[in-house]
């Protein structure tokens, strides 16, 4: 009983030692794949491959030029653009994952 007890000290002083460091993120994983599951986090709000649902008052992010959607999220993030959320959703991504989302929606048909 002492030992589990101990155990479970010695893990919850480790897990407050690492709670010191700072948040390391996976790297991006940039595989089509990868990309598909990053572009499905914008769904609930663009809609389903970037096209919105009837109705929906958002901007549809299917075949719209890359450089536009890069562009538009690189202005969300530095704060240059003004939003009501994509300010911050957009510091969620690398300059990298901001590339290929653009990329990605911009072939899809709209
Ligand atoms: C929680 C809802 C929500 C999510 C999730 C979301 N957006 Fe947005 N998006 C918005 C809103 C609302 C706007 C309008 C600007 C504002 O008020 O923030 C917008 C605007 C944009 C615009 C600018 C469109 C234009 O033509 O001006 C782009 C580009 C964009 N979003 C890309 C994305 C991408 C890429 C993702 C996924 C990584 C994403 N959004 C996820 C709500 C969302």
């Amino acid at each position: 009983m002492i030992r589990i007890a101990l155990a479970a000290g010695l893990s919850a002083t480790a897990f407050l030692a690492g709670a010191q460091q700072p948040p390391a993120f996976a790297p991006s994983n940039l595989t089509p794949m990868g990309v598909r599951a990053l572009a499905a986090n914008c769904a609930a709000c663009h809609g389903t491959n970037g096209r919105p649902a009837p109705g929906s008052t958002l901007e549809g992010l299917a075949g719209r030029p890359k450089q536009d959607l890069q562009l538009a999220m690189n202005q969300f993030k530095a704060g240059k653009k003004p939003a009501t959320l994509m300010h911050q959703i957009s510091k969620g991504y690398s300059e990298a994952e901001i590339e290929a989302l653009a990329d990605h929606f911009s072939r899809l048909a709209r």
